[in-house]
């Protein structure tokens, strides 16, 4: 599975997810609330970015928090302990092969996964079996279609593209957000509720512009330099000025849009 995740689990993308987690904590997490005492399955962990954020916001219920890295695991522990969070428990799973009893968990968290698998329909199945009857599931993604920027630069858009199609090319679908309405109603969950978060940045709000477009979008889409020249998308002069003209973008007179979708959803 590791080499068929686009972002790969290097220091920078690790610093990457923790500034994504923190500028983007208040937007994606306020409303995941969850009652005292429930349990909780976080699928997809990661470094932890997003583990902090739940476990601070419900200290009173308890995370089972899993992931198919160990060294992302090592860096979620690490996290939660300095943080002083003592709520969370984390195993090394694979969604797909999970080790918990049918109807075990109240709640389940996934984040930026579902867009990396290639059958994102059958992990939420899987999922679904996992939750007690009127559980919920809370599903957030990200769609790379919905950035738009001033200044337009077609150089730019090419860079976006390459990321988009590298990931396909993985068996992913970095457009999912869109889908995410369509995806919760065809495993069988009801109540399906799916809400925009909206990203606007600008230079009257500086944190957006340093935590988002540059810490966050532009440091994704470079992350792919290497794969997209490799595998003939891009030649490395192209894909400079895309560079160049993404971070334009966070300079004094431009503009940065970004929406996710975050879903919840009844078993
Ligand atoms: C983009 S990261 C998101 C991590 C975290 N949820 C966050 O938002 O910061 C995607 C994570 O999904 C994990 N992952 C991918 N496929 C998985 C699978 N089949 N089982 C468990 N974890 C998986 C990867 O190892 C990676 O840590």
């Amino acid at each position: 599975m590791n080499d068929k995740y686009v972002h790969g689990y290097s220091d920078k993308e690790s610093v990457r997810l923790k500034d994504q987690s923190v500028t983007l904590g208040d937007l994606l997490h306020h409303d995941t609330i969850y009652p005292a005492g429930s349990t909780v399955l976080e699928a997809g962990c990661g470094i932890g970015a997003q583990t902090c954020i739940l476990a601070g916001n419900n200290p009173d219920v308890h995370i089972t928090s899993v992931d198919i890295s160990p060294e992302s695991l090592k860096a979620a522990k690490k996290a939660v302990s300095s943080a002083g969070i003592t709520n969370v428990t984390f195993s090394h799973e694979d969604i797909f092969d999970l080790p918990f009893d049918k109807d075990s968990f109240d709640h389940i968290f996934i984040c930026f996964v579902l867009e990396h698998l290639s059958e994102p329909e059958k992990a939420l199945l899987k999922l679904k079996d996992l939750l007690k009857p009127d559980g919920t599931i809370t599903v957030i993604e990200g769609d790379h279609g919905s950035a738009y920027y001033h200044p337009a630069s077609e150089h730019a858009q090419r860079n976006i593209q390459c990321l988009i199609d590298i990931q396909a090319h993985m068996g992913g679908d970095s457009l999912i957000g869109r889908r995410l309405y369509p995806l919760l109603v065809d495993v069988g969950l009801r109540d399906v509720s799916v809400s925009p978060r909206f990203v606007y940045a600008d230079a009257s709000r500086p944190g957006m512009v340093e935590g988002f477009t540059r810490n966050t979008f532009n440091a994704m889409v470079e992350g792919v330099k290497d794969q997209a020249i490799k595998l003939g998308l891009i030649d490395k002069q192209a894909w400079d000025k895309g560079v160049r003209d993404l971070y334009r973008t966070a300079e004094d007179d431009g503009t940065f849009c970004y929406t996710f979708f975050k879903g919840v959803a009844v078993k």
